[in-house]
């Protein structure tokens, strides 16, 4: 039943993403002027938080445009309507829904839906993960130096010792591929199906975190902070990877120099 409103939720937020694409919605700014919230991000939330409440009218709910809805429930959603919003609000289509559930303090299942691709991206805690109802797991390579990394960079640039441009730039210069899509919950889901070996980020909200999170450790995959402890989707840095880059990922990360 969890499982089943989940994915009834993910479905109906994805279908209020395909009804405004390319379309016109009107699009407002939040912290700064490319920091946006579109019409349609409001209606896919309003369709998700419809279909939680009309069957669990008591859990507590988290969610990005609307923030907390408060109760005493031990089950709490976590609710991205629409992650990738600048993408989608220029017509690509790199961008999804995202939901975690999460149960006394634990994330318990997720799923992320990219309407476009019509990618389904689902996981439950020891369950494993899946595609499309189809198995996924992580890669296998065991060098950073042959692996093909994804990242994003905050709304508002964090200047910093090893800040997300001296990081891009080290791995870069040593000519290591990195993708930025736009997408934090579709670059974790993307390293959960072995597409990319890693991803780091500096600046994550819950929401964007809360369904790839369980995606990548049930595909097999490792998630942490940059100092290496276990990572909480109430923490701002990521790096989520196939486990066998992850020391030496992290380490660049931290500014040891590539060799
Ligand atoms: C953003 C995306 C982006 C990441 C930002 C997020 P939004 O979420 O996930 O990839 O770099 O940090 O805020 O605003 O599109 O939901
Ligand atoms: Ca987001
Ligand atoms: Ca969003």
């Amino acid at each position: 039943m969890l499982m089943e409103t989940l994915l009834n939720a993910v479905q109906a937020g994805g279908a209020q993403m395909q009804h405004y694409f390319n379309g016109r919605f009107t699009v407002s700014s939040k912290t700064n002027i490319n920091d946006l919230v579109t019409e349609a991000d409001h209606a896919s939330e309003k369709a998700i938080i419809e279909i939680i409440q009309k069957n669990y009218p008591d859990h507590f709910i988290l969610s990005e445009e609307t923030g907390e809805i408060k109760t005493s429930s031990e089950y709490k959603w976590i609710i991205d309507p629409i992650d990738g919003t600048i993408n989608f609000a220029n017509g690509i289509p790199i961008c999804c829904v995202s939901i975690g559930l999460e149960k006394d303090g634990e994330i318990i299942m997720g799923s992320v839906y990219n309407p476009f691709m019509n990618e389904l991206f689902v996981a439950e805690k020891n369950m494993g993960a899946t595609l499309n109802n189809k198995k996924i797991n992580v890669s296998n390579k065991s060098n950073v130096g042959n692996s093909c990394l994804v990242t994003g960079f905050p709304y508002t640039y964090l200047e910093s010792k090893n800040g997300p441009l001296e990081i891009f730039s080290a791995l870069i210069r040593k000519a290591i591929p990195v993708r930025r899509l736009g997408s934090a919950a579709i670059d974790l889901c993307w390293v959960a199906a072995g597409r990319f070996d890693g991803y780091f980020e500096h600046h994550l909200q819950t929401w964007d975190s809360a369904a790839g999170f369980l995606i990548v450790k049930e595909a097999g995959g490792k998630v942490t902070d940059f100092s290496g402890k276990d990572y909480s989707v109430y923490q701002k840095q990521i790096l989520a990877t196939n486990g066998l880059i992850h020391e030496e990922l992290r380490g660049i990360i931290n500014g040891k120099e590539i060799e």
